[in-house]
C-alpha cells in the first residue's frame, strides 16, 4: 500500500487557521464597532477627517464579512466536531457546544443583516437603516462570549489579554458616545452608560466561572464521543510505542473507479481505526484523497480524531486532536498480508509539537 496523500490542508493547519481567521473577525469587529461609535460622534482630527474614519468603518466591516467567511469555512472542513453549512446560519442547532456556537452564528447573522442593509442603504431610508444598525451593539458581544465559549486558546494569556483589550476599547467607546451627547440624558444614553458598565462586569464573572475555569469542554456541551474525558485517562500518556495486530479491507473500485481502504487494529496503547478514500494505483497501492484516523480504547474509539499527514510505502503518519484540545502525532509501520486481509506492525504515538503551546490553554 503505497501513495502520496493528495489532500492539501492537513488536520492541524485547518485548525490554526479557524483559529487565526475567528481572532482577526473578533479584533475587525472591535475596530468596526469603535469606528463607528467615533462616526457617529462627529469626531474628527486633521489627521482623521470624517471621510477617512467612515471609509475606514466601512472596508474594515467588509474585510470582517471575508475573515468571517473563512472561519467557518475552515471549521467545517476540518470536520473535527459535527459542524455542518447550516451551523454557520441556523443558531444553536449544531450538537457541538451549542450555545456558544449558536452565539458565533448570532453575530453571523446580525452581520449579514448590518452589511445588507448598509449596501442598500440608499433604498432603505435612514430610519430602517439605522433601526438594523443598533443591532451592532448586540453582534459584538454575542462574537465575544462565542470566542472564549467554543476556542481552544481561552485560557491562554495572550488570548485574555485581547479580550480584555477589546471589551476595554468597545466599553470607553460606547462611554465616550454617552458623554457626548451633552448633558441632557435621555433613556438610550442611560442605557448606554449602563450597558458599557454592567456588560463587561458580567462577561468577566461568566468567564471566571466558565471558559476560564477547569472542566469548560465538559460543561460548554462537547459531544461525549469528542471528549474523551474519563476514558482518554485510560491511554497511556505520549510518547508510547508497541507492536499493533488488526485488520485491513479494500473495496472493490466504485463507479468514480475510485477504492476505500479501512484498517481496524489493536495496540498496546489503544485501538487505531483509519479509513482512506482514492484511486487505486496500478502497483497494488492507493493515491489517497481524503482519510480519517480515530484512536482511543476498545469500548470508545474515538477519543483522538484526524486525519492522515503523510503515506509513504507502508508508513502512515496522521495528526489527531481529543475533544479536549490535545494534539496526538500517530505513526503506523505496517505489514500487510493481503491474502488472509489483516495487518501487523507498530505504532508510535508523541506529543504534537503544538500541544505544548495549547497545553496551557485547551478548552477546559
Ligand atoms: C462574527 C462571528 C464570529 C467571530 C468574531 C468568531 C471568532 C472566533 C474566535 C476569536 C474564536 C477563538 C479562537 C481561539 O481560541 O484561538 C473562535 C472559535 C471558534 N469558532 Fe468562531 N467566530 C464567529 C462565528 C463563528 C461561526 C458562525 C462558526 C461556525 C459555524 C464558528 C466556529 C468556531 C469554532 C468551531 C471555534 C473553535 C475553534 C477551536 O478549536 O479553537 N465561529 N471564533
Amino acid at each position: 500500500m503505497s501513495g502520496a496523500l493528495a489532500a492539501a490542508g492537513s488536520a492541524r493547519t485547518l485548525w490554526y487557521l479557524t483559529r487565526g481567521t475567528g481572532i482577526v473577525t473578533l479584533l475587525l469587529l472591535t475596530a468596526v464597532v469603535v469606528l463607528g461609535i467615533t462616526g457617529a460622534t462627529r469626531w474628527q482630527s486633521a489627521r482623521l477627517p470624517r471621510f477617512v474614519v467612515a471609509g475606514l468603518h466601512r472596508n474594515l466591516s467588509l474585510l470582517a464579512v471575508v475573515f468571517v467567511a473563512a472561519h467557518v469555512l475552515t471549521t467545517i472542513a476540518d470536520g473535527f466536531a459535527p459542524i455542518g453549512l447550516k451551523d454557520a446560519v441556523v443558531p444553536f442547532a449544531s450538537p457541538y457546544r451549542p450555545i456558544w456556537l449558536g452565539l458565533g452564528t448570532v453575530a453571523v447573522d446580525l452581520v449579514i443583516a448590518l452589511t445588507v442593509t448598509s449596501l442598500l442603504r440608499g433604498r432603505l431610508g435612514l430610519r430602517t437603516w439605522r433601526a438594523v444598525h443598533w443591532l451592532a451593539y448586540a453582534a459584538w458581544p454575542a462574537a465575544l462570549v462565542h470566542s472564549l465559549g467554543t476556542g481552544t486558546d481561552a485560557r491562554v494569556g495572550w488570548m485574555q489579554l485581547l479580550a480584555a483589550v477589546c471589551t476595554v476599547a468597545v466599553a470607553v467607546a460606547v462611554l465616550w458616545r454617552v458623554a457626548a451627547g451633552g448633558a441632557v440624558w435621555t433613556a438610550g444614553r442611560a442605557v448606554g452608560a449602563a450597558g458599557a458598565v454592567v456588560v463587561p462586569l458580567v462577561l468577566f464573572l461568566w468567564y471566571l466561572g466558565g471558559p476560564g475555569s477547569p472542566g469548560w469542554a465538559a460543561r460548554s456541551g462537547t459531544p461525549a464521543a469528542l471528549l474523551g474525558g474519563a476514558s482518554a485517562a485510560a491511554l497511556p500518556a505520549p510518547p508510547f510505542a508497541g507492536p499493533l495486530r488488526g485488520t485491513i479491507v479494500q473495496s472493490r473500485p466504485d463507479s468514480s473507479g475510485e477504492v476505500t481502504v479501512s484498517i481496524d487494529a489493536a495496540a498496546t496503547a489503544g485501538r487505531v481505526r483509519v479509513w482512506m478514500r482514492g484511486a487505486p494505483l496500478a502497483g497494488g497501492g492507493v493515491h489517497v484523497y481524503d482519510s480519517r484516523v480515530s484512536f482511543g480504547t476498545a469500548a470508545t474509539p474515538n477519543l483522538y480524531v484526524g486525519t492522515l499527514s503523510s503515506l509513504a510505502g507502508t508508513r502512515l503518519d496522521a495528526v489527531l486532536r481529543s475533544g479536549a484540545g490535545s494534539t496526538l502525532d500517530l505513526t503506523l509501520r505496517l505489514g500487510i498480508d493481503r491474502v488472509h486481509g489483516t495487518v501487523s506492525g507498530s505504532l508510535r504515538g508523541t506529543a504534537a509539537g503544538a500541544s505544548s503551546a495549547l497545553g496551557a490553554g485547551g478548552s477546559g
